[in-house]
């Protein structure tokens, strides 16, 4: 059998953007396809409203295709929920996604990012892990159907940045030209 040709995320010319109210249907859409328990749409009204700058959104020709929403709390940053529409998984939007917010954040001054996923899900787990997330816990009967939750936990000052800046803050040393 010939295997199944893919576009990828460069045919899909994905453009990563901050939410506006015109894309809340095509949102609350997504999140109905992709949870058990969705996020009731005036959350997304809400969020939209409040914090338009961790709010992101997946945007292809065929309309909005993933979203992902952060808040922050002090100096750590919660990523409340990513979703990508089904017919466009697994071509790296999702990873695009989080990258951006990752950015985002780092941007902020945040320092730790954290996140719950069901115990079940063991995709969105494959998918954080991939990102560098590590498991930080479980939290019982997180979910209101009784489900289970794993934290997952990503350090945004890795070391090697720490490095770089402390590289970047030494003097240059510079060769006078006309040195022999
Ligand atoms: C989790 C989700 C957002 C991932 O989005 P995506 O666009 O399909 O993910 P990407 O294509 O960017 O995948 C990035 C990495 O995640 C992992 N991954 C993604 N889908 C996977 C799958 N079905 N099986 C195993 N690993 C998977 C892989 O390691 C992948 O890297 P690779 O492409 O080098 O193999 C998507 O599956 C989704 O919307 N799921 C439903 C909603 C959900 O569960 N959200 C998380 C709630 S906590």
């Amino acid at each position: 059998m010939m295997p199944r040709s893919k576009s990828t995320l460069q045919d899909l010319e994905i453009e990563i953007t901050n939410v506006r109210n015109e894309f809340l249907k095509e949102i609350c859409e997504i999140e109905r396809e992709s949870f058990s328990a969705p996020y009731p749409p005036h959350i997304f009204t809400v969020m939209a409203r409040e914090t338009p700058e961790t709010f992101l959104v997946a945007i292809s020709k065929q309309g909005i295709v993933g979203y992902v929403l952060a808040s922050l709390r002090k100096d750590f940053g919660h990523v409340l929920s990513i979703a990508v529409r089904r017919e466009f998984r697994t071509r790296g939007v999702g990873a695009k996604l989080m990258a951006e917010i990752l950015e985002v954040l780092r941007r902020k001054g945040i320092r730790r990012v954290d996140l719950e996923v069901r115990t079940s899900n063991h995709v969105a787990q494959e998918f954080y892990s991939k990102l560098g997330f590590r498991e930080a816990g479980l939290i019982r009967k997180y979910y209101s159907d009784g489900e289970d939750a794993v934290r997952m936990s990503k350090n945004l000052i890795q070391e090697d940045y720490v490095c770089r800046t402390q590289r970047e803050k030494r003097k240059p040393i510079h060769r006078s030209s006309q040195a022999s």
